[in-house]
């Protein structure tokens, strides 16, 4: 069996502080959820590629966050880690409609 993936509401954008990371937990996975300086949200997975790191608790830097463990830096738009670290995080799909945060999971 397939999981399919839906949209689930998280929360309301404006509730959700810039810059600052917020963990949600979505069919048993735990998201990382950033509200970006520029006024974008994004949703990664909440674990570093490197030693699970709770990326949520990382510090937002533009479209990047870095891990509160050993500070890899990771994208917030690909998931890509930034050299000289390699590896990846999954992202998540978002969509704001009026003011409601929802998440493809
Ligand atoms: S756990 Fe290693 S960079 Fe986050």
């Amino acid at each position: 069996m397939t999981a399919t993936k839906e949209w689930t509401k998280i929360m309301k954008k404006s509730e959700l502080p810039q810059q600052i990371g917020k963990e949600v937990h979505i069919k048993g996975k735990s998201i990382a959820l950033f509200h970006l300086s520029n006024g974008e949200v994004r949703a990664i997975e909440n674990r570093s590629p490197h030693r699970n790191g709770p990326l949520a608790e990382g510090i937002v830097s533009g479209e990047y966050v870095f891990c509160p463990l050993y500070d890899w830096k990771i994208s917030l738009v690909t998931g890509l880690v930034q050299k000289p670290d390699n590896g990846c995080v999954e992202v998540y799909e978002i969509e704001v409609k009026d003011d409601d945060i929802y998440v493809m999971v």
